[in-house]
């Protein structure tokens, strides 16, 4: 049984779009802002940098910085941050990935406007040599600005169990101002801030459906992880500002907002995935979203009872390759995808009772995963504003851009 409001959705969602042909996908206008409120008071006055990998459209990216709560955006890759520069879209640019493509970091280091907009991220010194050959083959270059990445995962047991993601080998207060030195010693390097992002407890649900057990076992995990963080990170703030002053520290994600909001030493929360909304977002304590980002396939057979299948729908999430990283039939409520045959490359199968209502050439609504990679299957997304289209806006693969 649907509820009225998710009644009320599916009602609104297919009035709004019953003149164009699904696959598509929608921005349900009023979930995203709900989202975006409800993100910038968890941040509870530190600005949140727009993570634009959750967004990838630039439409959507321009109206989250046009409200109170959020200020630059996290890019990730540089010749993307080059593009939103000279667009005009934003002039606090934060690249959080390290980047070795010598053509963007010259083209960075020749455009004294993209140069002062846009920081790249470092966590170690083949990083600042490349950073630096490059700026030595450049006419007139401008200092780059650099982050230095730290990395946030938990050890315990003497190194034998590790938690976090793979990134920067910096570690310790003395890593970090042995980096923020030698960045300091190279005149054409300026360092601005510093970055931290602990996914392991930014990007894990502490209250997955249906696994109590292993819900406490993460919580566990996050509650150990974040309290030696905040020490560590406290500890490596200072270190880094007696070498050199920072612009700002930056830390966490949709999932940790009002946690990692409450350590001093963190100026800025880097955040996007809580504007859409994506299923791996809906097991969290702290928060619950809207779904805002949704897509639309046609069903196209009705195999049996019970059964409806739609074109398309293959869009898996990426991450450890498990079942979380596919889509979820979402409007009408109550089906749900074949164990089997998963989200398929060009048709999937749709079971429950709700199918059963379902004729030909209806639509379902599923939502992915994750939030911007979304994005990566449409040229386009839909803007709804209660039962109408208020706008149609490019995506970022809708203006020809693949940067990742
Ligand atoms: C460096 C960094 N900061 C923040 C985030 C959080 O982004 P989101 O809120 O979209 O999960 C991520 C996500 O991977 C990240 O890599």
């Amino acid at each position: 049984m649907m509820t009225p409001a998710a009644a009320s959705d599916l009602r609104r969602y297919n009035a709004a779009t019953a003149h164009l042909e699904p696959p598509l996908a929608v921005l349900d206008l009023a979930a995203m802002r709900a989202n975006a409120e409800s993100m910038a008071r968890r941040a509870a006055g530190k600005p949140i940098r727009v993570a634009s990998k959750s967004v990838r459209c630039r439409a959507v990216l321009s109206r989250v910085l046009a409200m109170d709560g959020f200020r630059g955006i996290m890019a990730y890759t540089l010749p993307e941050a080059l593009w939103l520069s000279g667009s005009g879209l934003s002039d606090d640019i934060l690249v959080a990935y390290p980047t070795t493509d010598a053509g963007a970091l010259g083209q960075l280091a020749g455009d004294a406007a993209a140069a002062a907009a846009i920081t790249v991220m470092v966590d170690c010194a083949e990083h600042l040599d490349l950073i630096e050959k490059v700026i030595a083959g450049a006419a007139e270059p401008s200092p780059v600005r650099v982050c230095i990445d730290i990395d946030t995962s938990f050890i315990t047991l003497g190194g034998r169990i590790r938690v976090g993601a793979r990134r920067s080998p910096v570690r310790t207060p003395a890593d970090a101002a042995a980096l923020a030195r030698d960045i300091v010693s190279r005149p054409g390097l300026r360092l601005a801030g510093l970055m931290a992002y602990e996914g392991q407890i930014a990007g894990v649900g502490d209250n997955p459906a249906g696994r109590p057990l292993y819900g406490r076992a993460i919580r566990y995990m996050q509650r150990k992880s974040g309290a030696e963080l905040a020490i560590r990170r406290a500890a490596i703030v200072a270190a880094v500002r007696s070498v050199a002053p920072l612009e700002f520290v930056n830390g966490g994600g949709t999932g940790s907002v009002e946690k990692t909001t409450t350590e001093a030493a963190v100026t800025e929360i880097g955040a996007g995935s809580g504007l859409y909304q994506p299923g791996l977002f809906d097991s969290y304590r702290g928060f619950s979203g809207r779904p805002a980002a949704l897509f639309a396939l046609p069903v196209v057979r009705r195999p049996g009872r019970g059964v409806v299948t739609a074109l398309g729908g293959g869009y898996l999430a990426s991450g450890a390759g498990d079942a979380a990283r596919l889509p979820r039939p979402f409007l009408p409520a109550g089906l749900r995808l074949d164990k089997d045959e998963g989200a398929g490359e060009v048709q999937t199968p749709l079971l429950g009772g709700a199918a059963d209502g379902l004729r030909i050439g209806d639509r379902v609504w599923l939502r992915h995963a994750k939030a911007g990679e979304l994005c990566e299957r449409f040229g386009e997304l839909h803007l709804v504003d209660g039962d109408t289209i208020a706008a149609t806006v490019p995506t970022y693969r809708g203006e020809g851009k693949a940067f990742l």
